[in-house]
């Protein structure tokens, strides 16, 4: 029988991750934002794909709530789904990565195991861990989108902080907590540690 998995041959392709990167002229990376909703993923992440957009930089930015409509709109919030979120977004990023972009993912990643997984698939260097180390205490009281309150009503059931696991990252490259600095500092810490 024909085994698809362990048959498919693994093409070396003619042009490399290099080539494209020197063609685009940057150091292609994968800057991975986590932290609890509402800890400034994405204020964060859009403000830096802004600052290096206006500098030239060939960028993208892939969301949670973003992804969760499309390509990811069959996952859940189970362990196990967020879990396959996860591990499809650093798919997708390493695949953007090798196209020559800096990708900017801004995903809540709750779990160190999911988190490591997308690190191991880049190269050293190549993956640069921001954690957004905002107390709970600031994100239930900023409650953007007023899901704490539902969770905290058990409206919303397994939300992260409340009623589900947030495991902090031991050695992230960056931590920020943005009730202490303001964006534009965020950013620049961000930048500082890319340089
Ligand atoms: S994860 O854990 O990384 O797979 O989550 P992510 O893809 O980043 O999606 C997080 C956004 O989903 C909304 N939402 C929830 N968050 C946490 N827990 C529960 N149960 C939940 N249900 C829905 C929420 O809007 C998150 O967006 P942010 O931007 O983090 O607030």
């Amino acid at each position: 029988d024909l085994d698809l998995a362990s048959d498919a041959v693994w093409h070396k392709h003619a042009v490399s991750p290099t080539d494209r990167a020197r063609l685009m002229q940057q150091t292609p990376r994968c800057i991975w934002l986590t932290g609890l909703s509402g800890s400034g993923k994405s204020t964060v992440a859009n403000a830096l794909d802004v600052a290096l957009h206006s500098n030239g930089a060939k960028t993208f930015l892939l969301d949670g709530d973003n992804v969760r409509h499309g390509l990811n709109k069959d996952l859940g919030m189970t362990e196990t789904d967020r879990a396959e979120n996860i591990r499809r977004v650093g798919e997708v990023s390493k695949l953007m990565v090798d196209a020559g972009l800096i990708v900017i993912c801004a995903f809540i990643s709750p779990y160190q195991r999911d988190r490591q997984m997308v690190r191991s698939i880049f190269a050293p260097g190549q993956f640069l861990e921001v954690y957004l180390d905002t107390p709970l205490e600031v994100c239930e009281e900023r409650d953007p989108k007023g899901l704490y309150k539902k969770a905290r009503e058990g409206v919303i059931k397994q939300f992260t902080g409340v009623s589900d696991p947030y495991e902090a990252p031991e050695a992230a490259e960056v931590v920020i907590d943005t009730s202490k600095v303001n964006v534009e500092k965020a950013v620049k810490t961000v930048l500082n540690a890319l340089a």
